[in-house]
């Protein structure tokens, strides 16, 4: 199995291109199931995530092409509306496929996830959802069995922010008869992406990026070319590596809209941040000041972000108190953090991190794609060698991350 193998202590410098979010992309490529016309989309990031999509789609009998960045997708024809365990368990993204199937074919049989590395993670809202408008939904031998002949529009309201959630719920609605109201809606820039490629593709959408979103159900939607948004977590990580080495970089392709939050927190931590036109300039002290942070469904601090702000305050001066509220197991990273030097105490959902002057290289393992985001900025700044075990899980979600970090001057190889 791949390692990631990382000589630290080399400051970051130098310019990196950010991809397309992996976040919006899985939910846009499976809004291709809502129309019998071929989609393309650009800016497609080429990631295990978005290949097991793209296999699980062409196992229903979407029609999948591939050209660099570019994906198109037909699905004139859908002869298997079903998403086995065996795709589900290894990408939760897949329960995305739900709402568009229900809406186009009226009926889908896909697998429940189950729990995963960060926390159970159950799709009742989905379900709930989907039931308001008329569906029929069974849970049964692990899968969810959905069949409507047509969706109805309906009043929503999930118990809780829900991104994917939101991103199953509008994509079903776009076909049901009548207007569906979404209240209590995910306001995630992913969901508002969605939103636009869906209206391109003659949907009647409003509110995308408010709590509230209103979806006025056609009858058919159409073929469309939609750009992928760049991914504002591989934005934020790469200016976390940057700025616990304190390096000097220039992101390009992205935006500081994207990432206000993140932003406020690494300038409160003493980085200049100034934001060009589709790109972010980041320049870091030679030690970072601690920063707290408390995750919350955006525009606050991302969850997808927590992992990396506890890297950068392990070698931060000062201590800094992370509280996580959106994921009940988001602190598998500390452990391993704890064995690069990191000191690091978890009460509940509140991690308090001492800022060391320096980690030791170590062998440690990556539990899942955030976690190994913040082992790989810990081992860029640990003194000697750090041995990342179980990167497939990076390979799920950051897009040539060897090619970027040595461009910025980092020493990092894999061991296969
Ligand atoms: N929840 C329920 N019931 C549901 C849906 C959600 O209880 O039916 C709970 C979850 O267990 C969690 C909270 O609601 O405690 C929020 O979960 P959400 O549904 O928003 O998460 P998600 O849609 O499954 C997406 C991202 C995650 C990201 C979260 C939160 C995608 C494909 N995944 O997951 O991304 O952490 O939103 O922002 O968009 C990642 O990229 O590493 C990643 C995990």
């Amino acid at each position: 199995m791949d390692k990631l193998l990382i000589e630290g202590g080399r400051r970051l410098a130098g310019e990196a291109a950010i991809s397309g979010a992996k976040n919006a992309a899985l939910p846009i490529l499976c809004a291709a199931l809502l129309t019998r016309e071929p989609v393309t989309f650009t800016n497609v990031p080429q990631l295990n995530d978005i290949g097991t999509l793209l296999k699980l789609l062409g196992q229903m009998g979407v029609k999948v092409s591939r050209d660099g960045d570019a994906v198109t997708l037909d699905a004139s024809v859908i002869d298997n509306p079903v998403a086995p365990y065996e795709m589900v368990k290894t990408m939760r993204a897949s329960i995305l496929v739900l709402g568009p199937l229900v809406a186009r074919c009226g009926e889908a049989r896909v697998s429940l996830p189950g729990g995963c590395a960060i926390g159970a993670r159950p799709v009742d809202q989905h379900i709930k959802g989907l039931q308001a408008m008329g569906a029929e939904v069974q849970v049964e031998h692990g899968y969810v069995h959905a069949m409507v002949p047509r969706l109805t529009g309906a009043r929503l309201f999930t118990d809780m922010v829900t991104v994917t959630g939101t991103e199953n719920l509008m994509m079903a609605a776009c076909l049901a008869n009548g207007e569906t109201v979404i209240e209590n809606a995910a306001r995630e820039p992913e969901v508002v992406d969605l939103a636009n490629c869906l209206i391109a593709m003659g949907a009647r959408i409003s509110g995308a990026g408010t709590d509230v979103i209103r979806i006025r159900g056609v009858e058919s939607l159409s073929g469309t070319t939609h750009r992928i948004m760049p991914d504002r977590i591989e934005t934020g990580t790469y200016l976390c590596a940057a700025a616990a080495t304190g390096g000097e970089i220039r992101l390009t392709r992205t935006s500081t809209a994207y990432v206000d939050s993140v932003v406020d927190k690494l300038m409160d931590a003493g980085c200049d941040v100034t934001s060009e036109r589709d790109a972010i300039r980041l320049k870091a002290p030679a030690r970072l000041t601690s920063v707290s942070i408390r995750t919350s469904p955006y525009p606050a601090f991302p969850t997808d972000m927590q992992a990396q702000f506890m890297a950068i305050n392990a070698v931060a001066n000062g201590a800094a108190m992370i509280r996580e509220t959106i994921f009940e197991n988001r602190f598998m990273h500390a452990v391993e953090l704890q064995r690069l030097g990191a000191d690091i105490r978890i009460d509940g959902n509140t991690a308090v991190v001492h800022g060391v002057e320096r980690l030791q290289g170590a062998t440690v393992m990556a539990t899942d794609l955030r976690a190994s985001a913040s082992l790989v900025i810990a081992g860029l700044v640990a003194d000697g060698e750090t041995v990342i075990e179980r990167i497939y899980h990076l390979d799920r979600g950051y897009e040539r991350l060897e090619e970027k970090l040595a461009a910025l001057g980092a020493r990092v190889r894999r061991l296969t």
